[in-house]
């Protein structure tokens, strides 16, 4: 059962001191069978903050966000677009990950996040943005953009420009750009041309650093 046990980050902006707090985060069930917290990752001089959704099979394993699948179609995204990974700041929306078993028990199966578990684990993503401070806040799917920009914030309608972050979190996100999710390219139809779009949008959100 989620307890408050963890559930609310410590008032540093030591990421060392964040991540540690957050191994231990009970604030929803999903610590209950996921491996471990997958934690943000990157420089805290970052300029660039990235969140995808919630760590899959591969992170959840290794502890490190981004480095399956959809991670190295984003490494190659980034270096195409001109992002030097080691000068951003990666993270999650929600740090534990979400899954099924398939029929034979085997298979641990990928299940979005609710809302309940986006908003328990806001807290950890608003102290990772109060420790980074970045100048750009780049959102990778609908449960990222939404747990910053509020739930009726539409992907489909605001992809690939910079969007205004709410009043409680403006201080926070002092510029923002959703995109798709790195895993929506793989599933898509014709992929090359969702890759396309997808590094298009990466650059347009580097322009409006410049
Ligand atoms: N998908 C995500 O949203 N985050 C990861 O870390 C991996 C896959």
């Amino acid at each position: 059962m989620p307890d408050s046990r963890g559930a609310e980050p410590p008032d540093t902006t030591d990421l060392d001191r964040l991540r540690s707090a957050a191994s231990g985060c009970h604030g929803c069930a999903l610590y209950q069978d996921a491996t471990q917290t997958v934690f943000g990752e990157g420089t805290p001089e970052a300029k660039i903050l990235v969140v995808g959704e919630q760590p899959g099979d591969k992170e959840d394993l290794a502890g490190e966000p981004f480095v399956g699948p959809a991670g190295k179609l984003l490494d190659r995204a980034f270096e195409e677009a001109g992002f030097d990974r080691r000068s951003l700041y990666v993270t999650n929306a929600v740090k534990h990950f979400k899954f099924k078993r398939d029929e034979r028990g085997k298979r641990r199966i990928h299940q979005k996040p609710g809302r309940t578990e986006v908003v328990a684990c806001r807290p950890w993503l608003l102290a990772e943005l109060r420790a980074v401070r970045p100048d750009l806040v780049l959102l990778l799917g609908a449960t990222a953009a939404q747990s910053l920009l509020g739930p009726k914030f539409r992907l489909t309608a605001h992809r690939g420009e910079p969007v205004d972050a709410p009043d409680d979190v403006a201080d926070l996100v002092p510029s923002a750009v959703a995109t798709v999710h790195p895993s929506a390219v793989l599933r898509a139809p014709d992929r090359d041309e969702a890759y396309a779009a997808f590094v298009a949008d990466l650059k347009a959100a580097g322009k409006t650093l410049k």
